[in-house]
């Protein structure tokens, strides 16, 4: 019988351990409690073939000798790659239709939040004002989407049939219907030039920590009708420069920002974007890990590979992502 362990840092592990007993019916599935520890044997531990795991602890992996493969329950791996004592093991991420139904939907609420002239409307309200703004059409603007992976493409898509024109940038080229594509450091310029509305799904790597700074912020295009860029991102916290956000944010080189993460989470009380009246904020729930849906996703990833097929979705740990 092959052994599944849950590690899932400080979430309740008792749904997602439902879910997969259902979805693993002829396999063992234990998991960690919400602290690390571990209430059953120790032996039971030592059979572990497969992590399921979201921020285990480094040193758990030296419990785990038989571990086969891990399997993040998100879509991001930057929570296993800066482990210290990861093994060199396949790595699989999560690729779900219900993952990216979620990221499109906060991707094209905050886009269509910012079009429709949102944080100037709440402005309005909160001081009982009834003025009409002049509106933008969404043919009118420029979403540029920083990482055009699995994410960024299908919120593109949508996008593109509510009439936005479209622009990407990603590491390697690649075409995508409708969508005019940048790629490498080489064509970041001529890709924030163009760009109203930067939409950022970038992973967390060592080339992409810091990116959204006072470089990228001043390189976006300013004549556009929304008076000035807007930034969305549902990436990573690291990826943005807070200090050189809020700056921006504060001297319009950034007209708004929707921020789903944050360099530090819960984003602490002393924040000042807490109180800036063209920021949204949300705590990282853009597109949560469904246990009702994802451990379908896992348990074909075990019958995979306890069949001697490759996993799918498999992390590139050179790239980082
Ligand atoms: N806020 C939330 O709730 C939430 C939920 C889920 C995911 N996320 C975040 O969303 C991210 C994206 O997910 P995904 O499934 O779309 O990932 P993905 O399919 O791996 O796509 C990543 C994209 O980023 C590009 N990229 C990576 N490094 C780059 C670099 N140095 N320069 C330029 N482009 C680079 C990749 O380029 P190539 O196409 O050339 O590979 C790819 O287009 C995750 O890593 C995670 O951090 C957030």
């Amino acid at each position: 019988m092959t052994t599944v362990l849950l590690s899932l840092a400080d979430w309740n592990p008792s749904r997602w351990l439902a879910s997969l007993r259902e979805v693993l019916p002829e396999e063992k599935v234990i998991a960690l409690e919400p602290d690390g520890r571990f209430s059953g044997e120790a032996d039971e531990l030592e059979a572990t073939e497969y992590l399921v795991a979201w921020k285990p602890r480094p040193e758990l992996f030296a419990r785990l000798p038989r571990l086969k493969a891990i399997l993040s329950v998100g879509a991001g791996v930057d929570h296993l790659l800066n482990l210290p004592q990861l093994p060199q093991l396949p790595i699989a991420r999560i690729v779900d239709p219900d993952l990216t139904a979620r990221m499109v939907e906060y991707v094209t609420w905050q886009v269509l939040h910012h079009q429709r002239l949102g944080p100037s409307y709440q402005t309005l309200q909160r001081a009982s004002r009834w003025r009409q703004l002049p509106q933008p059409a969404a043919r009118e603007l420029t979403v540029g989407i920083m990482g055009l992976g699995v994410l960024g493409i299908a919120s593109a898509d949508i996008l593109i049939r509510l009439g936005f024109r479209l622009t990407g940038w990603s590491r390697r080229a690649k075409e995508v219907a409708g969508v005019v594509t940048y790629h490498g450091d080489g064509q970041l310029t001529a890709f924030l030039r163009e760009t109203d509305i930067l939409v950022c799904l970038l992973p967390d790597t060592p080339k992409t920590r810091g990116i959204l700074g006072h470089r990228v912020f001043s390189e976006l295009r300013r004549e556009g009708p929304l008076g000035g860029p807007v930034l969305i991102n549902a990436g990573r916290g690291k990826l943005q420069n807070e200090a050189e956000l809020v700056a921006a944010l504060k001297d319009g080189t950034l007209r708004a920002a929707s921020l789903d993460v944050f360099q530090e989470e819960p984003l602490p009380a002393s924040s000042p974007l807490w109180n800036m009246e063209n920021v949204v904020i949300t705590p990282h729930v853009a597109s949560i890990s469904d246990p009702a849906t994802l451990p379908r996703l896992i348990a074909r990833q075990v019958k995979r590979m306890e069949a001697g097929e490759p996993l799918q979705f498999v992390v590139d740990r050179a790239a980082g992502y």
